[in-house]
Order: structure tokens, then C-alpha cells, then sequence
């Protein structure tokens, strides 16, 4: 596979975006600098056990200290936007109160660095650094953290609205709710399945609010949410498969997507409503804050899900490799299914099949469930592989062959821009751009630094930045485009 940069160049419709993504708990550091307040994260990562080889974010790229530098990688790259997060405990530390100074200083530097290169800013709100203390308080699972939010926003709102060009209030919340609150795989490392479903309530709810908020201080940018969509399904034929496919749709997509386009949860069969009875007492109240109209709609795709019922993990050749740090749901013993694995599919570093078919699948599924979706942005894409470093006998000079990347990107953008182009199967869908994660190697949440998913390699002792043929690929491609217009 691997469609060239020339054909690939030629399918990008003019006014398209080609971006790339980082988020701030992931690349800053500078954990305790300038009044930054500690999250959830930090003290998930502190504690033994949690993170593959017990790595911290304390570092990261060391953004924070690099930020200027790494701009000018991303403007030497030539991609139209940057989609970044804000750091909320470096703007509001302890989660409530008035906004640190030096906080918003440094995302004022970045944002005019960004607009003075003709780099269009794209920012996230919430990229789960939840602060400490609203953590402490009971994070997702209590109410009180939605209205926290909100009130981010307006600080936000007021110090940046001036020049961010697209919002993202909340980033994955199914990521969230069931890593963090259902399997307790990320923070804050809470155990509790069905717990889950509040805490998706509640960022979605938070979602609702922050937009509430940021629409109500007027800022100039277009407003979103960025959710993950994976295709559901099943190993085997038969009427359990059929309902764990459900339920896991629902778990995974419908639960997070249904509320904020369609206004109410999703419908599923009497027989799963036992895990999801929560569902049913939301008061009308929340779901006209959730469903407020969007902008944009923002959709991550890395893979889909192939399920099977009865607790993990599953052997033969359709096993998921082992060392998934990510993807534990296979390990989940009170589960009433779990993730296979896909024969035909080669697969990421994190074990996650390569299946870009499935992104013309998403779309279109999304186009089938959401008559009148707004224009969708890709906020993400992309994938981990145990990159090498090469050094040429001669000079010395480092560089990372990393095919699989390049091959995974062209192949999920050409099926993007097929599936919804004209007479493509999604075509109703308004596809604005798609978003490469990531710039650069960084902190992948409960992984470390074990899985790497940079068009840059990250040398993380000593920090130098090594751009990968990706890098080079993505240069291409941008100013192929350039040429055909
Ligand atoms: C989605 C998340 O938004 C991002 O933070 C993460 O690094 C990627 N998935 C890859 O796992």
C-alpha cells in the first residue's frame, strides 16, 4: 500500500487543512514552573506501577522551554495549523480561582509565534490534565468539575479569543470516562466500570458548558468537540455478539457522539440497560447544553474494534499481541467481552490494527447517524511504530526510515478525502482537514515514552529533535499541493 505524495497531492481538495497535534500534559514539562499546578497526571505518574517503565511527564519534549524552536518545526513542515491544549493547571492551578499570569503568558507567546508564521491555532480546552485539586474532589464523577470547566473557558475566552482561529472544548471524553473511570488504566486510576457512564455525562456536560461559555464571551473562533470514533464489530455471527457490539458502540461512541448531535442518548436494547440505566434519568436540562449547534465537529480515528464475548484475553491467531499498555481492556476479567485481534491487518506498535478502510467506514457511519453533522475536522491520526535511528557511516548524520508511518498516513487521508468526496460513500459529510498525531515523540499517557508516534523523533536524553522521512513526506505532499493550485 501507500499511495504516492503526487496522487495523494493531487486527491487534497484546495481548501483543506493539513495540521499537526500535540497536547500540552504530553510535550510541556515543566511540571512546578512559573506557579504551575499539579494534575491528576502528575500524581497518576508518581505512583509505581502505573506508567510503562515508571516514566513521568516531569520533562516531556521540555516544550515548555522549547516552544519557539518547535514552532519553527512545525512552520518548516508548511502544514496550515496547529492544534495544541491548554495546560489548565498552568493557567488556573488550582482549578478555580484567578488565572496565573504566567500561565496565559506563555500561551500568548505561542499563539502570537504561531500567527506571525501564518500557522493557523487550533486549541483544546481540556486534554485530560485535569488540576489536582478537582481531581481530589472526585474529577469526572462529580458534577462540580463540568462547571470548573466552564469557568476555564471564560479565562480562556478573555485571554486568547482575540486569535485562536477553532476551539475544542473537550478532547476524547470517551478516553476519559472509560480509561480513567471504568478500567482506572489512566488517571486518576479509578477502578469502577459503569462508573464511567457519569463521568461521560459529565464531560460532555462540560463540553456544553465551555461552549456556552466561550460563545457567550464572544470569541472569534469557531467552536467544537473533538470525539473518537472506532467501528464496532464482531468476531463471530449470533444474537450475543450482536448486543456486545452494541453495548460496546454505545460504551464507546454513541454515549459521547448521540448526546452531542442528535440531543439524547443513544436507544439500545432492554437487555443493556442494566449498564446503562444512568443513561435514562439525564434531565432534559443537560442534553439541550450538550447538543448546543457546533461549528465543527472534531473526530480522532486510529482503529476499529473487533470484539468477542467473555473476559480476555483471547488466543490463537487472532490474539492481540501481548504489551498493550493502552488497550488493557482485554484484561478486564468483570468484562462481558473484549478486544480481539484482526489477522489480516498489520499492526501499530501499540498492537492496534492498520485499517484505513475503516476510516471510510466511520465517516460513514457518521454520515448515517448525523443527518446535518457540522463540517468535520480529523483532529487525529496516526500511529506508533518502534522507530530506529540510523546514523550514516560518513557524517554521522541521523535519520529514521519510518515507511510504515508514511504509508499509514497517506493510506487513512486518501480514504478520508475518498469516502467523502463526490459520489464517496460519506459524501454528505463537509471534510475540512485532518490533523497528524503528532509533531513530536512525547509522553503517551500510559505508555511513557515506549510508544512513538512523532513526524520528529525525540531524542528524550538529550532532547535533540530528528525529523523522520514522515516529516519529509508530509513537506512534500504540502508543497505538492501548493504547486497544483
Ligand atoms: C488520542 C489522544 O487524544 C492523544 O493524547 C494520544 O496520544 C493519542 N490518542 C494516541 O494514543
Amino acid at each position: 500500500m501507500g499511495i504516492s505524495p503526487e496522487s495523494l497531492a493531487a486527491m487534497i481538495p484546495p481548501d483543506f487543512t493539513l495540521g499537526v497535534a500535540t497536547a500540552a500534559f504530553q510535550i510541556e514539562g515543566a511540571p512546578a514552573e512559573d506557579g504551575r499546578g499539579p494534575s491528576g497526571w502528575d500524581a497518576f505518574a508518581a505512583e509505581p506501577g502505573r506508567i510503562v517503565n515508571g516514566d513521568t511527564a516531569d520533562v516531556a519534549c521540555d516544550h515548555y522551554h522549547r516552544m519557539v524552536d518547535d514552532v519553527g518545526l512545525i512552520e518548516a513542515l508548511g502544514v496550515d495549523s496547529y492544534r495544541f491544549s491548554l495546560s489548565w493547571p498552568r493557567i488556573q492551578p488550582d482549578g478555580r480561582g484567578a488565572a496565573n499570569p504566567a500561565g496565559i503568558g506563555f500561551y500568548d507567546r505561542l499563539l502570537d509565534e504561531l500567527l506571525e508564521r501564518g500557522i493557523s491555532p487550533m486549541c483544546t480546552l481540556y486534554h485530560w490534565d485535569t488540576p489536582l485539586p478537582l481531581e481530589g474532589a472526585g474529577g469526572w464523577l462529580n458534577r462540580e468539575t463540568a462547571y470548573r470547566l466552564a469557568d476555564f473557558a471564560e479565562i480562556a475566552a478573555s485571554a486568547f479569543g482575540d486569535r485562536v482561529h477553532r476551539w475544542v472544548t473537550v478532547n476524547e471524553p470517551t478516553t476519559v470516562a472509560l480509561n480513567g473511570y471504568g478500567l482506572g488504566i489512566h488517571a486518576p486510576g479509578h477502578p469502577g466500570l459503569f462508573d464511567a457512564v457519569p463521568a461521560a455525562h459529565h464531560l460532555v456536560l462540560a463540553h456544553g458548558l465551555s461552549l456556552q461559555a466561550l460563545r457567550g464571551a464572544n470569541v472569534a473562533g469557531e467552536i467544537g468537540i473533538t470525539n473518537v470514533y472506532s467501528p464496532v464489530v464482531a468476531a463471530r455471527e449470533g444474537f450475543i455478539n450482536a448486543r456486545l457490539v452494541e453495548l460496546f458502540d454505545v460504551l464507546h461512541n454513541g454515549m459521547f457522539s448521540d448526546p452531542v448531535l442528535l440531543g439524547r442518548y443513544p436507544d439500545v436494547n432492554p437487555l443493556l440497560m442494566p449498564f446503562l440505566h444512568y443513561l435514562t434519568d439525564v434531565s432534559g436540562e443537560d442534553l439541550a447544553i450538550m447538543s448546543q449547534p457546533l461549528d465543527f465537529y472534531g473526530l480522532n480515528y486510529y482503529f476499529p474494534t473487533r470484539i468477542a464475548p467473555g473476559p480476555g484475553p483471547s488466543t490463537g491467531p487472532d490474539a492481540v499481541p501481548e504489551g498493550l499498555p493502552d488497550h488493557k481492556l482485554e484484561d478486564t476479567a468483570d468484562l462481558p467481552f473484549h478486544i480481539t485481534g484482526w489477522a489480516q491487518y498489520e499492526r501499530t506498535g501499540f498492537g492496534w490494527p492498520v485499517a484505513p478502510d475503516y476510516l471510510a467506514v466511520a465517516l460513514t457511519e457518521m454520515a448515517r447517524r448525523y443527518p446535518g453533522l457540522p463540517p468535520v475536522f480529523i483532529t487525529e491520526g496516526g500511529a506508533s511504530f518502534q522507530d530506529v535511528v540510523v546514523r550514516d557511516a560518513l557524517t554521522g548524520e541521523p535519520s529514521i526510515a519510518d515507511v510504515q508511518r508514511i504509508n499509514y498516513l497517506a493510506d487513512h487521508l486518501a480514504s478520508a478525502i475518498g469516502a467523502t468526496s463526490r459520489g464517496g460513500p460519506a459524501e454528505a459529510i463537509d471534510l475540512r482537514g485532518y490533523y497528524v498525531w503528532t509533531l513530536m515523540d512525547n509522553f503517551e499517557w500510559a505508555a511513557g515514552y515506549s510508544q512513538r508516534f512523532g513526524l520528529v523523533y525525540v531524542d528524550f536524553e538529550t532532547q535533540q529533535r530528528i525529523p523522520k522521512s514522515s516529516y519529509r513526506w508530509l513537506q512534500d505532499v504540502v508543497s505538492l499541493r501548493a504547486e497544483d493550485l
